[in-house]
């Protein structure tokens, strides 16, 4: 989901400092000393514009989020609807890819991951961009903590397989697979993401919960 380029996007983003972390690298290992109470942090990678972390937030105050997003003119939406939300002082956003997610959180910092209908990257020779591919997971093993949780929905049953594959390749136990989230028990729970809410009603919804066997070196 690329939006349209947005100049103004950069500039907004700045003017918030409350919710966005503008220089993420600065607090690699540091991350908890940005919000008021220091808890357990759970991240979103691409979060997209921002519903999940928000209904996470809400619902969660014992809790600390970073949404992540690669694209500003993503953010600069999702911001404006944190904006309309009554203050949550547990939630912040960063614009920054994936790709280099290590560079910014230390070994052991994050408590969950979350992916969310990331881009399942169809064309087989694109493979390696999506965000289960074996490289990203090598990063998530290091930045989670001991039984940190990876838990992933989608609508897209290839990307799904891909992503079951992939973690398969490691030391992981799943804790949880659903072939249909929204006809499942695990639906009472469930915080809604916006393409979720866009997509659900043409097919079943996958999600799966797994934790790493151990920390990465
Ligand atoms: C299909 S959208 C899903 C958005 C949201 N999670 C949802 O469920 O509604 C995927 C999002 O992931 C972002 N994204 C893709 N690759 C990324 C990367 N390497 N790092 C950070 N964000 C990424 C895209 O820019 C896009 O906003």
């Amino acid at each position: 989901m690329r939006l349209r380029n947005r100049p103004e996007a950069e500039a907004f983003l700045r003017e918030h400092p409350e919710y966005v972390i503008l220089d993420p690298q600065k607090y690699n290992g540091q991350f908890s000393s940005l919000f008021p109470v220091k808890q357990p942090l759970r991240i979103e990678i691409g979060m997209g514009k921002g519903d999940f972390m928000i209904g996470m937030a809400q619902k969660y105050p014992e809790i600390n989020f970073i949404g992540i997003e690669k694209y500003d003119s993503v953010l600069y939406v999702a911001l404006k609807k944190i904006l309309k939300q009554t203050p949550l002082p547990n939630l912040k956003v960063m614009c920054w890819d994936a790709t280099h997610i290590q560079d910014v959180f230390s070994e052991g910092e994050v408590d969950r991951i979350y992916l969310n209908f990331s881009d399942p990257w169809p064309k087989k020779r694109h493979y390696k961009r999506r965000l289960t591919y074996h490289d990203f997971l090598v990063q998530y093993q290091l930045i989670l903590k001991e039984q940190g949780g990876l838990e992933l929905k989608t609508d897209n049953r290839t990307l799904f397989e891909f992503s079951l594959l992939e973690m398969n390749r490691f030391p992981m136990t799943f804790d949880d697979i659903s072939l249909d989230l929204h006809h499942s028990i695990q639906m009472e729970d469930n915080v809604m993401t916006e393409y979720e809410r866009k997509f659900s009603p043409n097919g079943p919804i996958y999600r799966l919960v797994a934790h790493f066997e151990s920390r990465g070196e």
